[in-house]
């Protein structure tokens, strides 16, 4: 392996490493996690068997026109069937762990513990009994964007009730799979459910309310997590002994140049992506920019009153110090520039007041909104550490796509290769070098499958998988031999 890392100067840093570009050597500790990902809807296919309920996702790809080519997940890669070719392949790539997340409506098909799903219910339990007989621990995902329909039907996570009905599936969950699953996540991104869903309507359930729904949505996920935290910490964690936290995405911004105002605007750009959700988990509240932003904006557009909801003093004490650590999903960054915007409707990109692109020189992907970045992925662990005390951080998700729409085999991956080694090797240089609490490391994603929009163009998998393929058979690409090698050396060996 080469000595150096091919990647770009930076802009501007507050990290200013001399050694930057060099590639560490060095191992994780020995309990460190070595993971990879999928979501339920993305992979388990199976949309109306055994008694599972429609989700919004089953509800959104079939509508016409909301997906690439009008993909949808009905079959995906068949996991709900190919239990035992899954576990396989997590063999051969030798991970300590498996994250994957459960659907919601297959356990609750109305979403509501008043109609449990016993069919779902054995199917995590086939899945966990056969991991663990694989010597593979389960990371278990709670929500990641399937919410049952029959939910939606009643406002979905614009309406409070949500937090009520989310903790009682949670606590369902502990109760059935606690004895074995010992790592939970809550909730996967919520940023991302609440822009691309209520406001972008890219993503189910398609709502476009520009700067509106989407602050709500955040509050009612917020609680929904602290309550599900609470009811393990207080009723399932004395006999279960596991840890809970929340996934969030968190991109990098650079400032564009090292002005006072392109500073702040950058950091506002991680506040509003990562700090919505953290801050109020780690510290209590909303960041003060968001709050101060959002309501200069509202109160531009003629509001009294801020569009980002507040918290009671009560609701404040509910989230405070309710994540055991932060799940960090991290796949690029971005060049942040101050911009005062005046356009009506104000949305959630105005209330920011920036602009974010990315520099031409770094490389591109089949993906157009991830440029392969990894000096950013040591700076926002960085970030965490220095704005929250530097809590344990699971990376939850980091990895990369081909484009292709075709049957083509994509299997030489050699740039997967250098984004895994090189983004591995900027958490060791932030393990090692600046005190990172980092604990674990999840590439996303175990095989190719529906990568929602884009339906099934964008490749994340370590393994192929086709479509269109009956089988959908799992072929080895190259970088699975390449991450095998980092997991079984626990780093990098010189
Ligand atoms: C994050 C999401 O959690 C996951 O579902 C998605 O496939 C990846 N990003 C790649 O876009």
């Amino acid at each position: 392996m080469a000595d150096t890392l091919n990647y770009d100067k930076f802009v501007y840093s507050e990290f200013n490493d001399p050694e930057r570009d060099q590639l560490l050597y060095g191992h994780f500790p020995d309990n460190f996690t070595w993971a990879v990902a999928t979501a339920s809807y993305q992979v388990e296919g199976a949309w109306n068997e055994d008694g599972k309920g429609l989700s919004i996702w089953d509800t959104f790809t079939h509508q016409p026109n909301h997906i690439y080519k009008n993909h949808n997940g009905d079959v995906a890669c068949d996991s709900y069937h190919k239990i035992a070719e899954d576990i396989d392949i997590l063999k051969d790539l030798g991970v300590t762990h498996y994250r994957f997340s459960l659907s919601w409506p297959r356990i609750l098909p109305d979403g509501t513990v008043d109609n449990i799903n016993n069919a779902g219910i054995d199917y995590y339990n086939r899945l966990i009994d056969a991991l663990i007989a694989a010597n593979i621990q389960p990371m278990v995902t709670l929500y990641h964007w399937d919410l049952p329909q029959s939910l939606q039907d009643i406002g979905g996570w614009s309406n409070d009730i949500l937090a009520v009905y989310f903790n009682l599936y949670a606590e369902l969950c502990f109760e059935k799979f606690g004895d074995r699953v010992k790592t939970w996540i809550t909730l996967n991104e919520p940023y991302i459910a609440a822009r691309m869903g209520h406001e972008m309507g890219v993503h189910a359930p398609g709502l476009r309310h520009q700067g509106t729904t989407i602050y709500r949505v955040g509050h009612t996920m917020l609680k929904a997590h602290a309550k599900a935290w609470h009811s393990y910490n207080t009723i399932y964690r004395p006999d279960q002994k596991g840890s809970i936290g929340i996934t969030l995405v968190g991109f990098w911004g650079e400032p564009a140049s090292d002005s006072d105002e392109d500073r702040a605007a950058a950091d506002r750009y991680v506040q509003f992506m990562l700090g919505w959700f953290a801050h109020p988990i780690f510290i209590g509240d909303y960041p003060d920019v968001m709050k101060e932003q959002i309501l200069k904006k509202s109160r531009a557009q003629g509001l009294t009153s801020s569009r980002l909801p507040s918290f009671t003093e009560e609701e404040i004490n509910l989230i405070r110090g309710t994540s055991d650590f932060i799940g960090l999903n991290y796949y690029t960054t971005q060049l942040v520039r101050h911009a005062e915007t005046e356009t009506l409707p104000v949305g959630f990109l105005e209330d920011q007041d920036q602009v974010a692109w990315y520099n031409e020189s770094w490389p591109k992907t089949g993906v157009p909104w991830l440029r392969p970045v990894p000096w950013g992925f040591r700076k926002i662990m960085n970030w965490i550490k220095m704005n929250y005390d530097n809590p344990p951080i699971i990376i939850t998700e980091n990895g990369v796509a081909e484009f292709s729409d075709g049957k083509e085999q994509l299997l030489n991956d050699t740039w997967r290769i250098q984004y895994i080694t090189s983004h591995v090797n900027e958490m060791l240089k932030a393990h090692h070098k600046d005190g990172v609490d980092v604990r674990g490391y999840t590439a996303w994603s175990l095989t190719d499958s529906f990568e929602w929009t884009a339906g099934y163009a964008y490749r994340f998998g370590l393994y192929y998988m086709n479509a269109d393929d009956p089988i959908r058979k799992r072929i080895p690409k190259a970088s699975v031999d390449s991450f095998s090698e980092i997991i079984r050396n626990n780093g990098f060996l010189l």
